[in-house]
């Protein structure tokens, strides 16, 4: 058994039975909750803030891991604290002062995430990994559920590992898009300790089993 977390993203869920969803990912071994906040602007989709996460606060003491896609991250930090939200994960396309950004997280008493697109080099979050308590590679395009996988992440979460012992950096690496039971063993052989996964999790009908089935694929050799 290593200690891979699986956070499944509700972005896939149903959300006319948010309650169930979660109850059913929780059973079924979820160990954090990946939340998708998107504003129409920065990704062209628009999704939920800080009122839905308020209410899922209200269903777990787990982790609740908030990716924020959107544009003017630093009027919001406050309000997804509030929230209840653990870590805030900012994308360094959209916060043009990331090193603040990070630190204003720290200051509101949250975990720090970064994140970057597929197409921004990795080097591009060089200067804040010293104060990032997790940083994300994203595998495809932000947006979106349910697209393709892009091979080329693997790189950036070799190079995040390869930072991380050179340095002796203290976040996490995950990894979100395209995340299955086939793609998992790939990214988690080259470091990655989180994995996100929507619709290969709440796009089928046992979420339990979708868990069972992406933790089984990761499963050391014995
Ligand atoms: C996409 C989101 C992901 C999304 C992943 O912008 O950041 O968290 O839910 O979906 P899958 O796992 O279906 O690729
Ligand atoms: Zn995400």
């Amino acid at each position: 058994m290593n200690d891979v977390k699986i956070a499944p993203s509700l972005l896939s869920a149903d959300f006319a039975r948010l309650p169930e969803q979660v109850k059913e990912a929780l059973d079924g071994g979820a160990d954090w909750l990946h939340l998708d906040v998107m504003d129409g602007h920065y990704v062209p989709n628009l999704t939920f803030g800080p009122i839905l996460i308020k209410g899922v606060r209200k269903l777990t003491d787990k982790t609740l891991d908030a990716h924020l896609m959107i544009s003017n991250a630093d009027d919001y930090l406050e309000a997804f604290v509030k929230a209840g939200a653990d870590i805030l994960t900012v994308h360094v396309e959209a916060c043009p002062h990331l090193w603040r950004t990070c630190e204003n997280i720290k200051k509101l008493g949250a975990k720090v995430g970064v994140t970057l697109n597929p197409a921004t080099p990795i080097q591009h979050l060089d200067p804040v990994l010293e104060l990032a308590d997790l940083v994300l590679v994203m595998s495809v395009e932000p947006g979106f559920g349910g697209q393709s996988f892009i091979s080329s992440s693997t790189r950036k979460i070799q190079y995040l590992k390869e930072q991380k012992l050179k340095h002796g950096y203290s976040y996490l690496i995950q990894v979100d898009g395209g995340i299955d039971a086939k793609t998992a063993p790939i990214v988690v052989n080259a470091g990655a300790e989180v994995l996100v996964a929507g619709s290969s999790i709440f796009g089928k009908e046992n979420v339990a089993q979708a868990i069972a089935a992406i933790r089984m694929a990761i499963q050391p050799e014995a």
